[in-house]
């Protein structure tokens, strides 16, 4: 289905997947005019993970002022919004509802239309901040509970070529850095660290089968993990630093390997990276490197629009919006929502 993508637009995205609260005004798919993050880090830090019950009595607490921010910063007025959209999933049930049934509130009190929005969907979108996306594509998405290669053909249009079999990326990063000890969320702890080390550690690279695009990171976790305890079992003291870096660079490898495998099948070109794990250096440089390498385009967003936030959602919104999706008010939150279906 074809999209007049430059029609003038003002969508405010609503974000409660996870552990941000977030609020953003977009303007035509665009512009950001202005993106409220309250994040619960700092809280579920304690706990070494995102507390489901925590996170969703949180985001009752933030999301009115999120929005009421959101809405101040933007300069606009309910009456200038043309739509909001909202993240229906997937993610934690307790934390989508809470936006959702927000989104749904105003949308019937300021009678504006309500878009729902996939989430990865949103990580994807991120990227049309930095560059108007040409298709096909294939975007990596890399969080904490995804790692997909999705192909795209035309704007709203998804289809998963590659996914993982097991953990996400950043979930074996968060489970290795909680094995070394650091803190939650263990990914930019990783990076930091491996930057003062060196992958001198062998540690495996899942292939799967050949000509395979989907992931597998837990032998990969349980390889690292297995080696800190046998070290420590030795009575050797553990590099932080090198099983970091050594951790990462498999990860590394992979991810931008199979990335650049489905950009050639699918003769993608763009190359979009998205998602929490994309604020990684490492996987920043190896990906531009190789995207240079095989004159692919890449586009990756700033690292504030990597992690959870509502312009993403405002962005991948204003597609759903112009394509005619609509929600009423019976509009749920899906936790194990597909991108397939959007
Ligand atoms: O997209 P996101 O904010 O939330 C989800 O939708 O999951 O991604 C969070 C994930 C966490 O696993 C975190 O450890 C990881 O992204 N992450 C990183 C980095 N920054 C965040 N992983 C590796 N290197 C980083 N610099
Ligand atoms: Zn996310």
């Amino acid at each position: 289905m074809s999209i007049n993508v430059a029609q003038k637009t003002m969508i405010l995205g609503i974000e409660t997947s996870c552990d941000e609260t977030a609020a953003a005004v977009v303007e035509n798919g665009t512009i950001i005019r202005s993106n409220a993050v309250a994040s619960q880090i700092d809280i579920h830090r304690r706990f070494g993970g995102v507390v489901p019950e925590v996170a969703s009595r949180h985001h009752v607490d933030q999301i009115t002022l999120v929005c009421e921010e959101a809405i101040k910063e933007s300069g606009v007025t309910w009456d200038d919004l043309d739509a909001i959209a909202v993240t229906e999933g997937p993610g934690l049930i307790g934390a989508l509802l809470v936006g959702v049934n927000s989104a749904k509130a105003i949308s019937f009190a300021h009678h504006i239309p309500l878009v729902p929005v996939h989430h990865i969907t949103g990580h994807i979108y991120a990227n049309r901040f930095v560059h108007e996306l040409q298709f096909p594509l294939i975007a990596l998405v890399v969080s904490g509970g995804h790692t997909e290669l999705v192909y795209m053909k035309e704007h709203g249009s998804y289809h998963v070529v590659g996914t993982t079999r097991d953990d996400a990326a950043g979930e074996a990063f968060d489970k290795v850095a909680r094995t070394l000890g650091l803190p939650y969320p263990g990914g930019p702890e990783i990076d930091r660290l491996a930057r003062e080390g060196k992958p001198v550690i062998d540690f495996p690279r899942a292939w799967l089968e050949e000509g395979s695009l989907d992931f597998s990171f837990s032998g990969l976790k349980s390889a690292v993990i297995n080696y800190i305890h046998n070290e420590e079992q030795r009575g050797n003291t553990v590099s932080k630093v090198d099983t970091a870096s050594s951790f990462q660079a498999s990860v590394c490898e992979v991810l931008v390997k199979k990335t650049i495998m489905a950009a050639e099948r699918y003769s993608a070109k763009q190359l979009l990276v998205a998602g929490g794990v994309s604020a990684n250096h490492e996987i920043r440089e190896q990906m531009i490197r190789a995207a240079e390498k095989k004159g692919i385009q890449l586009l990756i967003p700033p690292l504030k629009l990597c992690t959870d936030n509502a312009a993403m959602i405002a962005a991948s919104g204003t597609i759903g919006f112009l394509k005619g999706m609509r929600a009423d008010l019976s509009l749920n939150g899906s936790a194990n929502l597909s991108i397939e279906d959007f």
